[in-house]
């Protein structure tokens, strides 16, 4: 019997070697998606699928986060650089499923409560949020970086992945998503990674207040060169420049509740800093003005903002993908991508401000104006580079 299929093999060689490749070709297919499907968030839910932040919540927690909106998936975070680093988080997947099948519910709540300090490390986040983190873990990273295209780690190159994202290089700039931070000083003087600030990233419920704990840890009595707790505006570089209205163009936009017009200052609306509330809210209006209304002026502010935000976000994702198609094409986008960058720029100041325009409605509007229009003079300047 298998006589007869080997030389009916010998000959007819050709068909044979055809139903082969064929087979190879379709099982290396298989494979390949079985591994895609692996890594998938969907994937990961059927064993971590609460609802909220916390252990098991971690795929909800991460659709919730910047990271999930940029993109950015979990083997992004949960394997490293390159090929080898990829498999082996597909083997650390294995053990996951071992270990499901073979511990008990409060032995896994136990282990997710409990995350080791190193389970992403900070050299790992420096690979996308620094130039110089990412060029040393290309120039050590062991094999090829990709085979197939499996997630967007392999593919992050900085300067470029940092600019398409709109990202700062947190190691050389020290304004870094609204706020005057110099990362560089506090991790190299006091020995801090990434999650002794960074706890709440993606999946952990921490709060901006948490975070300003955090500092004050030091900065409530640290030495005179360091900024103290009433030097609001010294941390809070993007708040209060939204506040003073100027820095964007020519824009010249003063909000009308600060600075020497109003004879008021941060902690006027920010009245339960002391007592360790930092957040104001709409209620805050109506300690000045009397009438009901002005909690609705806030409401309104705050809604016309967000939902100009939101738009321009969608565009934002559109323009970025143009870019990258021309890029790809060797068009010469140089001039589009300095269009692109500024309103990118300009567009996160107002989103870092985190007040959806609030600080000073009119300037906020006057500059998500400006965002606008030059996202539309990118797809036109796109348009002629064609
Ligand atoms: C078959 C169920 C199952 C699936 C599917 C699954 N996990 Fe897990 N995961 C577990 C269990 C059980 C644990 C706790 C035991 C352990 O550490 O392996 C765990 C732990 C983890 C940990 C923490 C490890 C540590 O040492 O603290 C991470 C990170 C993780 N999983 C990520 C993922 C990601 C990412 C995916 C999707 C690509 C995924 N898991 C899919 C069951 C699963
Ligand atoms: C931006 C990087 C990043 C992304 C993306 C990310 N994680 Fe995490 N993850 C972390 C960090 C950092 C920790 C360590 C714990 C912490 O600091 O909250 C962690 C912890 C975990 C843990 C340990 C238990 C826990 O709750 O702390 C699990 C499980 C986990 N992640 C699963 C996932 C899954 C599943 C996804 C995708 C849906 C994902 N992570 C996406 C960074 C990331
Ligand atoms: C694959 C690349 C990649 C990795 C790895 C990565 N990030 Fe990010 N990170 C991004 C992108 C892209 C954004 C932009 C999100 C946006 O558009 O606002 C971002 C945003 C951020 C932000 C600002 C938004 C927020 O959630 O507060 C912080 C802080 C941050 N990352 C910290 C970290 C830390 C800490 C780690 C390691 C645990 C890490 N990142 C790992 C790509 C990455
Ligand atoms: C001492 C606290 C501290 C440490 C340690 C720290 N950060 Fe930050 N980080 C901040 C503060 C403060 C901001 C400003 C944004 C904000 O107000 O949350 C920030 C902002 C960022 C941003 C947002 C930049 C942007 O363009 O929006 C990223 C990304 C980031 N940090 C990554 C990291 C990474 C990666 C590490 C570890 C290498 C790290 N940080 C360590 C406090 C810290
Ligand atoms: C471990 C103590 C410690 C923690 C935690 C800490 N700082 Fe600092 N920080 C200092 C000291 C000390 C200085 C003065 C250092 C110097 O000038 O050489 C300083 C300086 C600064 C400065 C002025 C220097 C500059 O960057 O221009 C700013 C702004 C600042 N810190 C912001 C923050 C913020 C925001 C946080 C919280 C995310 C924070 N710090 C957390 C100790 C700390
Ligand atoms: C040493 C630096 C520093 C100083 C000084 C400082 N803050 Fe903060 N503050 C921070 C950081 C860091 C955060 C966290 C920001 C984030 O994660 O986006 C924060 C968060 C906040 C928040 C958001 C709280 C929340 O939970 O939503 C408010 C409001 C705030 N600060 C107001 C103030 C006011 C008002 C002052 C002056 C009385 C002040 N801060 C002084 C560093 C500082
Ligand atoms: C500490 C007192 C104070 C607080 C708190 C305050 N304001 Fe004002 N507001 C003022 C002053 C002073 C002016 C300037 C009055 C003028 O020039 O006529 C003003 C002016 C205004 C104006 C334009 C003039 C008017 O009266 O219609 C609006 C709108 C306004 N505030 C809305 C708000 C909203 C919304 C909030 C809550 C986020 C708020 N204010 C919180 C003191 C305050
Ligand atoms: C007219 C009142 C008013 C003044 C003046 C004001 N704030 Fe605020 N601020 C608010 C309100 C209200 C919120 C909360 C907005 C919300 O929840 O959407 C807020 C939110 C914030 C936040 C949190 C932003 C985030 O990312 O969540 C920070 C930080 C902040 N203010 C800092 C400042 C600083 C610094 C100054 C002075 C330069 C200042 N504020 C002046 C009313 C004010």
């Amino acid at each position: 019997m298998l006589k007869n299929v080997f030389d009916w093999c010998k000959q007819h060689i050709v068909i044979f070697t055809i139903i082969s490749v064929v087979f190879v070709v379709f099982f290396g297919f298989i494979n390949i998606q079985i591994l895609h499907m692996t890594s998938e968030p969907e994937f990961c839910h059927l064993c971590h699928p609460a609802q909220g932040f916390g252990p098991l919540a971690e795929v909800d927690s991460w659709e919730h986060s910047a990271h999930g909106d940029a993109g950015v998936s979990c083997l992004d975070c949960h394997g490293r650089p390159g090929v080898v680093g990829y498999m082996k988080a597909k083997i650390g997947g294995l053990r996951d499923t071992y270990m499901q099948l073979t511990i008990s519910k409060e032995e896994k709540l136990e282990i997710l409560s409990n995350p080791h300090e190193d389970l992403v490390p900070s050299w790992h986040c420096l690979y996308c949020h620094s130039d110089e983190g990412n060029k040393t873990v290309r120039e050590t990273t062991k094999g090829p970086m990709k085979v197939v295209n499996m997630r967007m780690l392999d593919d992050v190159v900085n300067p470029d992945f940092r600019e398409r994202k709109g990202l700062a290089d947190i190691m050389t700039d020290d304004f870094v998503g609204g706020t005057h931070f110099d990362h560089t000083l506090h991790i190299e003087e006091f020995d801090l990674t990434c999650r002794d600030c960074h706890f709440g990233v993606v999946h952990n419920p921490a709060t901006a207040t948490d975070r300003m704990n955090f500092c004050l840890a030091c900065h409530a009595d640290a030495g005179d060169d360091a900024p103290q707790v009433a030097d609001c505006g010294v941390c809070h570089e993007a708040q209060k420049a939204m506040n003073v209205g100027t820095g964007i163009g020519d824009l010249d936009i003063p909000s009308m509740m600060y600075g020497d017009a109003a004879d008021m200052t941060c902690v006027d609306c920010h009245t339960g800093v002391t007592k360790g509330t930092y957040r104001a809210s709409s209620s805050t209006c109506t300690d000045c003005h009397e009438d009901e209304a002005y909690n609705e002026i806030f409401e309104e502010w705050a809604a016309e903002t967000n939902a100009r935000i939101d738009k321009l976000k969608e565009m934002r994702v559109e323009l970025e993908a143009a870019l990258a198609d021309a890029d790809a094409a060797k068009r010469d986008t140089t001039e589009v991508w300095k269009t692109y960058s500024q309103a990118l720029r300009n567009l996160k100041f107002v989103r870092n401000d985190g007040t959806n325009g609030v600080h000073n409605n009119e300037y906020a509007i006057a500059i998500l104006e400006t965002v606008k229009a030059d996202f539309k003079k990118a797809f036109t300047q796109l348009d002629s580079v064609w």
